[in-house]
């Protein structure tokens, strides 16, 4: 008794310092750009805060974990675990892909652990359960199970694994654990125009690093759609070829937001000319001219990644584990014809070492930001302009929580 009056004492306190900390994130995201400011450090530290984003943003919401080019054969699966779910995605057959939990509709044993040997990735005929046999089609329903064939449930098939909400929006697919989030094209429907060009769902994944990461979700949410750190962290690789100073933010998005970085005015001037500048591989066919002369980054909130060149989309698979750790996959996909390219195998060497590269330059400056995000010297400072895809993300924030307060 005496036990359970102090839980639920702590659970008030922890819930009044939510609010707290909520109310401070929606005033942050009222302040106009010229006076934002970046988040109190709880935003990325604190585990209550994470617990109630896991709850109320990124299940709720759609996330993206494969892409179709994974995915072109019956049985091609990509497994994961996501937000304490062990997920298998898969072609299904007839041209479907499911979401399907890998929980055993016996007693719970995943069906495909990794810790059994099963690869996060590959082709698979059937689920077997390795506890008791247990044996699924890749449509997820129960085919049989031994020793149970007069059981009831088993002879009707009527036991299947548990299938998610999911959608297959500009050739990722997307799962929507609550299964209550709006249509994933009306969701995105404001991103059509910039992406639909690139045809991304024709495009091939050909390069997949996977990474942990010591910090916040929503740390690299902000490291990768703001170009200000093109003068600090990229001051070698990007600043020369798309300098911070030239980039701009796009309308604000319900769900979205595109950042432009237009390509130096030397560069660009060549691709005016007749010379399109830094493509290492075939150029996506729909492309018009607007397009050589930038990359752009886009955020499909809350946690879909995506950085877009002419020649290349990087699409960023995120993971969040805690308030302070996180998985991800940087992953590179181009058109399928660049393979046919006789220098292929070397440029695609180097484009996956210079991936991994400023990935590492973000991962360093990253991992150092939640240390002293952590630290009692933090105090929030003043956004850059440039900076202005933080502020817009802090006004999506807000919007989360209102929508959680019914406000
Ligand atoms: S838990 Fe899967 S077959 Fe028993
Ligand atoms: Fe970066």
């Amino acid at each position: 008794m005496q036990n359970s009056i102090i839980e639920s004492r702590d659970l008030n306190l922890v819930s009044a310092e939510l609010d707290l900390l909520h109310a401070e994130i929606c005033r942050a995201a009222e302040k106009p750009l010229a006076e934002a400011r970046a988040l109190p450090a709880q935003a990325f530290t604190d585990q209550a805060h994470f617990v109630w984003e896991r709850e109320t943003i990124l299940k709720r919401q759609w996330l993206s974990i494969a892409h179709v080019s994974q995915l072109k054969n019956p049985g091609d699966y990509v497994n994961l675990e996501l937000l304490g779910e062990r997920l298998s995605v898969v072609n299904s057959g007839d041209g479907v892909i499911k979401v399907l939990s890998r929980v055993c509709a016996h007693r719970g044993m995943d069906v495909m652990p990794p810790e059994y040997g099963h690869e996060s990735e590959g082709n698979c005929h059937q689920y077997r359960c390795p506890y008791h046999h247990w044996v699924y089609g890749i449509d997820g329903k129960l085919k049989g199970a031994p020793l149970m064939k007069e059981h009831q449930e088993v002879a009707s098939k009527s036991l299947q694994l548990f299938e998610f909400n999911s959608a297959v929006w500009q050739g990722f697919v997307f799962i929507n654990f609550s299964g209550d989030a709006q249509a994933i094209d009306e969701q995105f429907s404001g991103l059509d125009k910039y992406l639909s060009r690139w045809q991304i769902a024709d495009l091939t994944m050909v390069g997949d690093i996977a990474w942990d990461c010591p910090f916040n979700w929503k740390v690299l949410v902000e490291n990768f759609m703001e170009p200000y750190h093109h003068v600090g962290a990229h001051h070698t690789l990007f600043q020369p070829i798309m300098p911070a100073q030239g980039c701009w933010t796009d309308e604000e998005g319900e769900h979205f937001q595109v950042c432009h970085l237009p390509l130096s005015e030397p560069l660009q001037q060549k691709v005016k000319g007749g010379e399109p500048q830094l493509l290492s591989f075939m150029p996506m066919p729909a492309l018009v001219e607007s397009d050589f002369l930038e990359w752009t980054v886009y955020l499909a909130a809350p946690s879909t990644l995506l950085f877009v060149a002419a020649d290349r989309v990087y699409w960023y698979r995120l993971e969040p584990i805690s308030a302070e750790r996180m998985q991800i996959r940087t992953t590179m996909l181009v058109h399928p014809d660049s393979a046919n390219a006789e220098n292929y195998p070397q440029t695609l060497a180097d484009e996956i070492e210079l991936m991994r590269k400023f990935h590492l330059e973000d991962m360093e400056m990253c991992g150092a930001v939640q240390s002293g995000l952590a630290s009692a010297a933090y105090r929030p400072g003043p956004l850059n302009p440039l900076e202005q895809p933080i502020w817009l993300f802090q006004r999506y924030l807000a919007r989360q929580i209102k929508r959680a307060k019914g406000a």
